[in-house]
């Protein structure tokens, strides 16, 4: 298996954020090659445990490997969502929760996985590429104007519309296949600027990467099964790596640690009021203070602490 390695962002921060305990249980929501469960596996004492979640089948060679080398660690295969749920279902509970969101750089890195817009190769961009649809088969069945919806709505393409059409009339003439493909196509709209550094196809690769894993559905979902997954003091630790990403966690933490509302004609708050589930803990953490790695820019983390 080749040995592309992923430059982890926030390292420190965010093992700090978690406030490893040395006989505590975490759960590392986003494995990638493990540079955060390692460093909490440093801090974990003999009794401690840590739970690794991916849904790469390549992340998660690597996970068991690790596992193999240390009895604290145990690897779970699948969406974050649909792991999390079950492990609450079996009655699981954490000290602290990690999610490092987003793709991973051997994800980019690797042309066969087709995520990136500067290889060529198939046009896929599932993080989980053994499931599911792929770029390619939901780009050569989809109308004009769901991809247009799906170009505005998570990469603000101002070109978004005229794009769909366009790939509309090439896949008439041959079904895309390749990252290039679809490259050759948004460059017939969106024409190379080299006072402009974005290359013309960021945008739409974000948002097919994103529509294609639901990546914002699962940020969504996975939230409150975190949280519920918590034991009291408990942190949760969240890197996003985009706007809209942030957004969900920035509006979740929010609403979670909201005291109730107090209604003026009645000021005395009912018993059953909802009261906050979390505390937030320090102000959001930007990667661009912190970090060398020019992929990390954009990305922030969030930390809340259960009550
Ligand atoms: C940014 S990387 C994490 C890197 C990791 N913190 C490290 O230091 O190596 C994100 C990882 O999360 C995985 N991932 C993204 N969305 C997921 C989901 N919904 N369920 C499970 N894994 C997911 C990706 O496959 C990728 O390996």
């Amino acid at each position: 298996m080749e040995q592309a390695l992923h430059q982890t962002v926030l390292l420190n921060q965010a093992v700090e954020a978690l406030a490893v305990k040395s006989d505590g249980h975490y759960i590392d929501a986003t494995f990638g090659r493990g540079g955060h469960s390692r460093l909490i596996l440093e801090r974990l004492g003999p009794d401690g445990t840590l739970t690794v979640v991916d849904c790469d089948p390549e992340a998660i060679e690597f996970a068991k490997r690790l596992q193999q080398a240390d009895p604290r660690v145990s690897v779970e295969v699948g969406f974050f969502e649909t792991v999390m749920q079950d492990l609450l279902e079996e009655g699981a509970h954490f000290d602290g929760v990690l999610f490092d969101f987003g793709v991973s750089s051997p994800q980019l890195d690797q042309a066969e996985r087709g995520f990136s817009f500067q290889q060529d190769g198939p046009l896929d961009m599932r993080m989980n590429n053994a499931a599911g649809l792929s770029a390619a088969q939901w780009l050569n069945s989809a109308t004009a104007d769901e991809m247009k919806r799906v170009f505005w709505r998570y990469a603000e393409e101002k070109n978004a519309g005229r794009i769909a059409r366009k790939i509309v009339e090439a896949r008439e003439e041959k079904p895309l296949a390749t990252t290039f493909d679809l490259v050759d196509v948004v460059k017939t709209v969106n024409k190379p600027n080299y006072k402009i550094k974005k290359h013309p196809a960021t945008r739409v690769f974000q948002a097919v990467r994103i529509f294609i894993n639901d990546e914002l559905g699962q940020v969504e979902r996975v939230l409150p099964v975190a949280l519920k997954l918590l034991n009291k003091s408990g942190r949760l630790v969240v890197i996003s790596f985009h706007s809209l990403e942030d957004r969900l966690v920035k509006r979740f933490m929010r609403d979670a640690s909201q005291p109730p509302k107090v209604d003026r004609r009645m000021p005395v708050i009912p018993d059953d009021a909802k009261q906050p589930e979390l505390k937030l803990i320090t102000k959001p953490i930007k990667a661009v203070d912190h970090d060398e790695n020019v992929r990390a820019r954009s990305a922030i983390m969030r930390v809340a602490e259960k009550l």
